[in-house]
């Protein structure tokens, strides 16, 4: 009897150890599926036409008045159409400066800008304390001169350490800002003959203490 057993159990390893034994080899036959689970499936390539669709395309137009994605706003607004690109070669901002632009400009630059840049945009904003590297200081003179367009190209694209806004914040918007951050530079650099006669004496008690 444990004869048998014995015989058995050397026929089953070595069953076992052939079947095992070819396991990881290279066969150039397709491999023996049971449940194929939808492992292959057919697939529409590139520019393929295709019997499905009545026009025999397989690739489908975008509907009627699609605009690029991340663009598309439910006011008409033309400036989303425009190339970013392009925008950055400005040396002169193509909205016209209004005090509502600035103020808007204010607004945004406050909610997205001041917290690294600081109210006054030298470089000292809250996150500045909590260990973030300092940002530029807009009031040097690389950034004074430079283009609008390289301005609006930053927000957009972000630089260095810091993030594109492009995503988040409308071009128009994003000239807004553009607007504000000019406004600061002119502020940082204004004398004494900046300010009308009559408000000069107001002055000597209000110094700007770096933040707004
Ligand atoms: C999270 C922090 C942070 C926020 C928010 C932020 N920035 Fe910056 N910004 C930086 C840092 C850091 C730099 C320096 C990047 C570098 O040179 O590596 C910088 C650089 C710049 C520069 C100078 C680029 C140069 O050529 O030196 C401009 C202009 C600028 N930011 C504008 C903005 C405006 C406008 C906003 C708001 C829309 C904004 N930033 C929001 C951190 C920030």
């Amino acid at each position: 009897m444990f004869k048998y057993v014995l015989i058995i159990l050397a026929v089953l390893s070595l069953v076992t150890v052939v079947f095992m034994g070819v396991r990881g080899s290279i066969s150039r036959k397709p491999p023996i599926v049971i449940f194929d689970d939808m492992d292959d499936q057919p697939k529409y390539k590139n520019q393929a036409g295709s019997n499905f669709f009545p026009d025999g395309r397989q690739m489908r137009l975008p509907p009627a008045g699609t605009v690029p994605f991340g663009r598309e706003v439910s006011a008409p607004d033309k400036s989303l159409l425009v190339d970013d690109a392009a925008q950055f070669q400005l040396q002169r901002m193509p909205v016209e400066v209004t005090m509502e632009l600035l103020e808007r400009g204010q607004r945004l630059y406050t909610t997205y800008c001041s917290v690294c840049h600081g109210g006054f945009g030298n470089g000292n904003g809250i996150t500045v304390q909590y260990g973030q590297a300092p940002p530029a200081n807009y009031h040097g003179d690389r950034l004074r001169q430079a283009p609008d367009g390289y301005i609006y190209q930053v927000i957009t694209e972000g630089k260095g350490l810091m993030g594109p806004y492009g995503p988040s914040i409308r071009p128009a918007d994003r000239w807004a800002i553009v607007a504000y951050v000019r406004a600061l530079q002119r502020a940082g650099s204004g004398s004494i003959e900046d300010v009308p006669e009559n408000r000069r004496s107001e002055l000597a008690t209000t110094q700007p203490s770096g933040t707004l």
